[in-house]
């Protein structure tokens, strides 16, 4: 994407001491502004809050917020376990975390070196996630050009899955820009993903900057534009995917499943092999975060929408099963059918395939 003004995240080193710097996602589209991390208990809150999130990037905030306490002298095995508890769904959080925190005990867990140890590692991870969001927007792109031969693609998003949210060019979202840039893209549909509005906050930002011809849509609004015959994919990220193949996704993603599967439309979830967990059998084993209710009952904070008192239900996640994917586009390569075998193929092989 066009590149940010203020990066979604950066490492700064003032002469009072190290920093991690966010670009505060909550006040987009509103205005760029920085939040600034000096210890973990306020990257834990940013993490929290949403100032800093998707997947990846939870992973590489997560490695340096590892750093970020080695650095300035905090209990480092603590502030992991903070860290990594943070939120539960996204498995590149908890594992950015312990690959810094791993880093900083083989360097012997104390001082300087070790701080370095864990700087390092954080710095890599970063890389290689830039790396990925590449790769998986070559190969996306390579797979939108099989499945939809005709070319003009009207696709529709969920959430945000684009620089906001990784090292690089983001996961689902890297792939329309490629789609975008080879002059293939005739729609973006935009979710509006109630109730924090990634879609119409984010991914529209993303996309405005990138020129792209985007709508964005209430989310109830889906069923009749598959109707209309208006959509040729759907592209989502994920935060953590079972080794059978389930998807977790923001929630919304696996009624737009239903949809596509319904209408025999793709459903094509691009995420890192990062966002694989193979230690979880299948999706009913993926904790799904439960998050505040008046993040449904406000329409944003202090602008309440229901009665005083209502209840509310919000998860922040669902999960799409296996059957309902057409493909999940990695680094690595692209697993389709998606299923266990093929899940664990392409996950094995090398960094460079
Ligand atoms: O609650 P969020 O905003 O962190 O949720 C993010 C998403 O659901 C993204 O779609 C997901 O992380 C995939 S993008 C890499």
């Amino acid at each position: 994407m066009a590149d940010l003004r203020v990066p979604a995240l950066r490492w700064a080193e003032p002469p009072h001491g190290p920093v991690l710097v966010l670009l505060d996602q909550t006040r987009l589209p509103a205005e760029e502004a920085e939040y600034v991390c000096t210890d973990v208990p306020a990257l834990v809150a940013a993490i929290q809050s949403l100032v800093v999130r998707g997947a990846p990037l939870l992973g590489i905030a997560g490695a340096y917020g590892v750093a970020l306490a080695a650095a300035r002298g905090y209990d480092v095995p603590e502030a992991a376990r903070l860290l990594a508890e943070a939120r539960p769904t996204a498995v590149n959080l908890a594992r950015g975390v312990w690959r810094a925190e791993a880093a900083h005990r083989a360097a012997g867990g104390d001082g300087p070196a070790a701080a370095e140890a864990a700087l390092a590692e954080a710095r890599a991870l970063h890389r290689e996630e830039t790396e990925a969001s590449d790769r998986m927007a070559a190969l996306g792109a390579e797979l939108l050009a099989e499945l939809l031969p005709g070319g003009g693609y009207r696709l529709l998003t969920h959430c945000n899955t684009g620089a906001l949210v990784s090292g690089g060019n983001g996961t689902a979202f890297a792939v329309v820009a490629a789609a975008h840039r080879a002059g293939e893209l005739r729609r973006l549909w935009v979710d509006e993903t109630r109730p924090l509005l990634q879609g119409a906050r984010l991914t529209a930002y993303e996309a405005a900057r990138e020129e792209m011809p985007y709508a964005v849509l209430a989310d109830a609004a889906a069923g009749s534009l598959f109707a209309a015959g208006e959509v040729d994919a759907v592209l989502i990220g994920a935060d953590r995917i079972a080794a059978d193949g389930s998807v977790a996704n923001k929630v919304g993603s696996y009624p737009l499943a239903v949809l596509a599967g319904h209408h025999g439309v793709p459903f094509v979830v691009v995420a890192p092999v990062s966002t694989v967990d193979r230690e979880t059998v299948d999706g009913r084993g993926i904790r799904i975060e439960e998050r505040p209710g008046h993040e449904v009952t406000e329409i944003r904070p202090g602008a309440p929408v229901t009665p005083v008192g209502a209840l509310a239900y919000n998860p922040a996640f669902d999960v799409t099963p296996p059957e309902l994917v057409t493909a999940i586009v990695t680094e690595r390569g692209v697993v389709s059918p998606v299923d266990r075998g093929n899940l664990a193929e392409v996950c094995s092989r090398s960094r460079s395939t």
